[in-house]
């Protein structure tokens, strides 16, 4: 049992549990309610004596009055052994719930509290827990509370000076934040090492790592000149996976100098690999943890994808030094202002180092599948959320990614140069301070000159607006006329009309050019825009570039779209013709039950065309050859039939695979003869490689089967291996099996290539894949007690609507089941498995029903954690 579980916590006792006793609902936390703390804290004092299972932590704090309540340090499941004021025991204080409050008679004080921990039983990952026999913490957002008794908000900002010790051979690597200022042995072989993190900093950055841990070391020069020690510290023998993440690190550090003007401001970097963990990395300050998955790579075990993920997050963590940690958040409900301005710099860098239209259309592609569904959603929120029960809920794709867009607008709008004044402005008027969204805007406009006092909107509204957009020709003046509208949301049902910028070109359909592409922002409801000089009716091509993130519903003709398609000089626009092209035709089948043959035939005459253009590349070859996904077609119908969009989806890629199978053997085997290197062309050939297998696989089974096979048989690399492997697990026959068990055996031990082969079942189009997972849950290798091995089986069959939304319900309970027995260990993770079911309102009836049935269970269960809890009442609603 996790010793920091809440002593008050229901228990489950199934002799007595009455599942007809609702849980007690958490408290709600709103944004309106904001106080500034009553205590500062200038300096912090932590003392670990490290064990696996037990640990114990002596406090100090130096406290400073700032309002008049008493001083209040939040508890997670502590009890405190010793409380002290100013040396001496005290026992002016009580506990608060959780809390321990103290009434201090001064307004500066020195407290000491001691507490004890079991990091071994700690299975909820927050906090200070175990993993593979080392010791690591996460403390984002409120895990420092299961640590030590602390004023744990963002806005409480204090210097850290840390001293720890414990068995060194156990824990021969002692780290935490800062520089490591003093070290030494200790009595019968412990030692111990003390750490000192000049920068004031919140709680939530904290961190403290002990293990058995080897470095890949180097160095970095700052622009003024400084060096800046480098380490990655992973297990032996995961050295020589390093090397990428090394690469990305230094490259982040030199792209944020000369982008943002941002210097590395420690001697010491350094980053920490651990394998369970429940997010993808956190950027604690100059001690960075990640999920080995974002650190290790190497050609045989890590996919191209994968070696993009990891430079992003690599470079995410490191920029959260100033968007993050230099500046941090005032109050959690101001998570976008780091977490969006983050994502936005990791994306730009992204684009710098690759593709820009090819990171671009991926970013897109990742927001219309994430977080469009969560918009329109039970679960939609602001990217400035109002209230939530459980924050970690709220590390959400609308956060991240739209908060990335709403801030990408505002540089689009300003333009690169002016948007920097506003960056500079921003990090230099808070630096050092714990800032809100509003400080942000406000820099940005006073950088830039913009005025965005309607544009704050997009900080207050959820929901993805709807532009409608037409053009009207007359004469030699082409008038493009847009209305927009909000949906209404949870709590928001009236919407005011927002600025959107769209970049906009109109195209001569003979000469195939524009006279220059526009910027037009739609400020209310509705906007005309004249633009002169168009003797004949122009091609509309808008929102290119996705300069705003909005659904566009324009009055395109099949022939404008497959002319733009063919000719938009914006390889974002170019893709989006194509998407839209193929959006509509599936949506009609989907709707009518047929599709449109001449639609169908200008989508394969599109197709022919994207496969024999030679000025494209493959890397953007093979992002115009994926069709648009289960998600996103189930977004754009009011109430969706998953089985119908699966069945019209596969027909396409059939038709397509079969009409065009010349030409995708063709390209296979031209991708198949270049070898194996990480530069574009390369990446390129195996991008478009496993995409001519995904439609062959649909059009042209038996022949896609011999090729797949070939491709698993040479494959020197993961990413061919997995397209491969994929491929023929969706075929079934005689070589899937031998296939997977070869796989299985070929990667054993390495559980990220392990967690691919759980993924790659879950995730396929065989027919069984139900029974599979099944089977697969009672693998010797399966775990709940492992986040990624738990995702890699259960999150990729729940995005699977082929699995998921399997007629009979299965997929559902399953998912249920899941949500259950993980609460009790990992509530976080579990919490993150209930919004697939939360979208029952947009499900067919018989499918919704069961979707609903699963979450009645779930909410029925007693002893629900607060994550679970809020994510299963806001999906079943009321309203
Ligand atoms: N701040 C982290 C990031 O975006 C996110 C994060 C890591 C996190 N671990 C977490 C959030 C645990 C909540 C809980 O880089
Ligand atoms: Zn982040």
């Amino acid at each position: 049992m996790d010793i920091a579980s809440r002593p008050s916590e229901p228990i489950a006792n199934p002799e007595t549990a009455d599942a007809a006793v609702p849980p007690q609902a958490p408290a709600t936390v709103r944004r309106a309610d904001y106080r500034p703390p009553a205590w500062r804290v200038p300096e912090t004092h932590l003392d670990f004596a490290l064990g696996l299972d037990a640990t114990t932590v002596v406090t100090t704090l130096k406290v400073e009055r700032a309002g008049d309540e008493p001083l209040r340090l939040n508890g997670d499941g502590l009890a405190a052994r010793r409380v002290a004021v100013d040396g001496v025991a005290a026992n002016a204080w009580h506990m608060d719930g959780d809390d321990l409050v103290i009434d201090l008679p001064g307004d500066a004080h020195e407290v000491t509290v001691e507490t004890a921990l079991n990091p071994a039983a700690n299975t909820k990952l927050m906090g200070l827990y175990a993993s593979n026999g080392m010791l690591c913490t996460q403390c984002e957002a409120e895990g420092f509370r299961r640590i030590a008794f602390f004023p744990d908000r963002p806005d409480v900002l204090s210097v850290y000076t840390v001293r720890m010790s414990g068995p060194k051979a156990q824990f021969p690597i002692l780290l935490s934040n800062g520089n490591n200022t003093a070290s030494g042995e200790g009595e019968d072989g412990s030692h111990w090492a003390e750490w000192h993190d000049p920068w004031p900093k919140p709680s939530y950055l904290f961190a403290l790592v002990a293990g058995d841990l080897v470095a890949n070391s180097s160095t970095f020069t700052t622009m003024s000149g400084r060096e800046v020690a480098l380490n990655i510290w992973v297990r032996d023998g995961d050295q020589a996976r390093t090397s990428h993440a090394m690469d990305a690190l230094k490259a982040s550090m030199k792209w944020d100098e000369e982008t943002f003007g941002r210097e590395y401001d420690l001697d010491l970097f350094n980053i920490v690999a651990v394998s369970d963990f429940n997010m993808g990395a956190m950027e604690n300050k100059g001690l960075n943890v990640f999920n080995t998955r974002y650190i290790l790579a190497d050609p045989e075990t890590a996919t191209d994808m994968d070696y993009d993920g990891i430079e992003g997050v690599v470079a995410h963590e490191y920029f959260h030094n100033w968007s993050g940690n230099r500046i941090t958040c005032r109050d959690w409900f101001q998570l976008s202002l780091k977490e969006g301005f983050t994502v936005l710099r990791d994306q730009l860098f992204s684009q710098d180092m690759g593709s820009p239209a090819v990171k671009r259309i991926e970013d897109v592609r990742i927001l219309r599948s994430a977080q469009f569904p969560e918009d329109s959603g039970p679960l939609a929120h602001p990217i400035r959320p109002d209230s939530y029960q459980e924050i970690s809920n709220f590390y959400t794709s609308t956060v991240y990614n739209k908060g990335a867009e709403v801030i990408r607008m505002m540089r689009t709008m300003a333009g690169e140069a002016a948007f920097r004044k506003g960056t500079d402005l921003y990090f230099d008027r808070h630096d050092g301070e714990a800032a809100t969204c509003e400080d942000f805007v406000k820099a940005i406009e006073d950088g830039t000159g913009l005025d965005l006092a309607h544009f704050r909107k997009w900080y207050e509204q959820a929901g993805t607006p709807r532009v409608t957009a037409r053009l009207e020709h007359d004469g030699t003046t082409a008038t493009l006329v847009l209305t927009q509208t909000v949906p209404p949301t949870p709590g928001q049902p009236d919407k005011a009309p927002m600025p959107i910028p769209l970049r906009v070109a109109l195209f001569d359909r003979a000469t195939k050019a524009h006279p220059g592409e526009e910027l037009v922002v739609l400020d209310g409801a509705e906007g005309r825009f004249a633009f002169d000089g168009f003797a004949t009716r122009p091609v509309l091509s808008i929102n290119r570039g996705f300069s705003a993130p909005v659904a566009i519903e324009a009055e395109q003709s099949v022939d404008d779209l497959v002319f733009l398609a063919a000719s938009d000089d914006d390889p974002f626009a170019r893709y989006e013709a194509l998407q839209m092209l193929v959006v509509r035709h599936l949506v009609a089948a989907v709707e009518n039950g047929s599709a449109d043959a001449a639609e169908g035939a200008a989508i394969r005459a599109a197709f022919a065309a994207i496969l024999a253009d030679e000025t494209l590349d493959d890397l953007m070859r093979g992002e115009l050859l994926i069709l648009p996904g289960e998600a996103y077609l189930a977004e754009q119908l009011m109430v969706a039939d998953p089985g119908a969009i699966r069945t019209a989806r596969e027909a396409l890629k059939a038709d397509l695979g079969a009409a065009l199978s010349d030409a995708f053997e063709a390209l296979h085997a031209r991708a198949s003869a270049v070898p194996y290197s990480l530069e574009a062309a390369a990446r390129g050939a195996r991008k478009v490689k496993t995409q001519a297998l995904v439609y062959l696989a649909a059009g042209r089974p038996a022949v896609a089967a011999k090729l797949a096979k070939a491709q698993y048989d040479a494959a020197d690399n993961m990413t061919d291996r997995q397209g491969a492997l994929m491929t023929l697990a969706g075929l079934g026959g005689p070589e899937r099996e031998a296939a997977l068990e070869d796989f299985h055996a070929r990667f054993a031990g390495n559980a990220l290539v392990i967690d691919k082969w759980f993924s790659l079942q879950a995730g396929s189009l065989h027919p069984d894949v139900l029974s599979h997972v099944e089977a697969l849950a009672r693998h010797p290798d399966f775990t709940m007690s492992n986040p990624n091995r738990v995702r890699a089986l259960y999150m990729a069959m729940a995005v699977n609507p082929g699995a998921f939304h399997d007629a009979s319900g299965r997929g559902y309970a399953m998912i249920a089941d899941l949500i259950l027995a993980l609460d009790p260990i990992n509530p976080q993770t579990a919490a993150r498995f209930v919004a697939p079911l939360g979208r029952w309102r947009r499900i067919e009836p018989g499918r919704a029903a069961m979707m609903r049935a699963a979450l009645e269970r779930i909410a029925a269960a007693p002893g629900l954690s607060r994550d679970t809890y809020e994510q299963v009442t806001k999906s079943l609603g009321s309203d």
